[in-house]
């Protein structure tokens, strides 16, 4: 038997509980993975709440880093042993059986704390930032620039050659200036704060909005007014939390993250990306939601599997 966490109704975190399983073994082009740390996402409580439908019992968790546990009848390119990272639902658990295609090699040189928080926020963060086509020499903005896509977007936005402005409360601007942006408190004044930055940093030619409040679509029209270079007229601004507001405000939604993987691991393996992450044995996953529920995270959380 092996451990899940599982919830029989939708709610709050609350309604997780640890429980047994028999995992089956991996039938034609499956392998089935030991999860050694698995991702902790805003989009689990989303799912808990049944924001995304969906049947219930069921388990949360969109990604995980493990070992290849044993592998299907025809699976040759994956052996048992193997260190991967997967991107699928339901990695709240110890042992999963998952599709090849869901599967990527961990490099060596990755730790599994940081390839398990790949698949989620760092691609979200690089399919963001290229749909807005952030290129050498743009200055970006980033709305939310602490949190877990935000601390990738950072670090990928320079790899792309921009120069970064990112919001976030006064104690995080340490850890801003140290992934290499250039730190703006939120809330009233922001627009004028980003405004006044020196060597031409307040004039903003891109927004990344992972926050999507009132106030953060406000700022963004605000700052990228004048500066609008996309052929239809439209701002230069990308969300990720998608919204009305957004875009009656003519703010684009970030598309589908999935072809981004390979890249971000990729930046990954070339010692490109760090991301801190909070950990939390598998058993207390509830804890670790509480605090994602927070909406204050530095970096990641993330759940480890003895
Ligand atoms: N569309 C997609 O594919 C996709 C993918 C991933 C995530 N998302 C969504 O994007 C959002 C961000 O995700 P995440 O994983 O980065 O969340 P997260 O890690 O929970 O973000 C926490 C961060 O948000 C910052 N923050 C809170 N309120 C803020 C505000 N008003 N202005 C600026 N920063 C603020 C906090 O900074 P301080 O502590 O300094 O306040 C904290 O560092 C969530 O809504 C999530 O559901 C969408």
């Amino acid at each position: 038997m092996s451990t899940v966490v599982t919830f029989d109704e939708f709610g709050g975190p609350e309604k997780l509980r640890v429980d047994d399983e028999h995992v089956a073994d991996p039938g034609p082009g499956q392998v089935r993975v030991a999860n050694r740390v698995v991702g902790v996402n805003p989009a689990d409580l989303k799912r808990l709440s049944g924001a995304f439908g969906g049947k219930v019992p069921a388990v949360l968790g969109f990604e995980a880093a493990g070992v290849v546990d044993a592998v299907g009848p025809d699976v040759a390119d994956l052996a048992p042993g193997d260190d991967v990272l997967w991107n699928g639902t339901g990695a709240q658990r110890a042992l999963s059986v998952v599709s090849v295609e869901q599967v990527r090699r961990r490099p060596a040189s990755v730790p599994a704390e940081l390839a398990a928080v790949l698949p989620v926020a760092a691609a979200t963060a690089f399919s963001a930032l290229v749909q807005a086509d952030v290129s050498e020499g743009d200055v970006v903005l980033l709305h939310g620039a602490s949190g877990g896509v935000g601390t990738a977007a950072v670090q990928i936005a320079q790899a792309l050659g921009a120069r970064v402005v990112g919001t976030a409360s006064e104690p995080n601007h340490d850890y801003l200036r140290d992934l290499g942006a250039t730190p703006v408190a939120y809330g009233s004044g922001l627009v004028d704060a980003v405004r006044a930055l020196p060597d031409g940093l307040g004039e903003v030619d891109v927004v990344i909005d992972l926050v999507g409040t009132d106030e953060t679509i406000a700022a963004t029209l605000d700052l990228l007014h004048g500066r609008t270079t996309s052929d239809d007229g439209a701002p230069r601004a990308v969300t990720i939390t998608g919204g009305e507001t957004s875009s009656a405000a003519g703010i684009t939604d970030k598309t589908d993250a999935r072809g981004a993987l390979d890249e971000v691991l990729a930046l990954a393996e070339a010692g490109r990306l760090r991301v801190p992450v909070q950990t939390f044995p598998l058993a207390e996953a509830a804890d670790a939601l509480r605090l994602v529920a927070g909406g204050h995270v530095r970096g990641k959380v993330v759940l480890t599997v003895d």
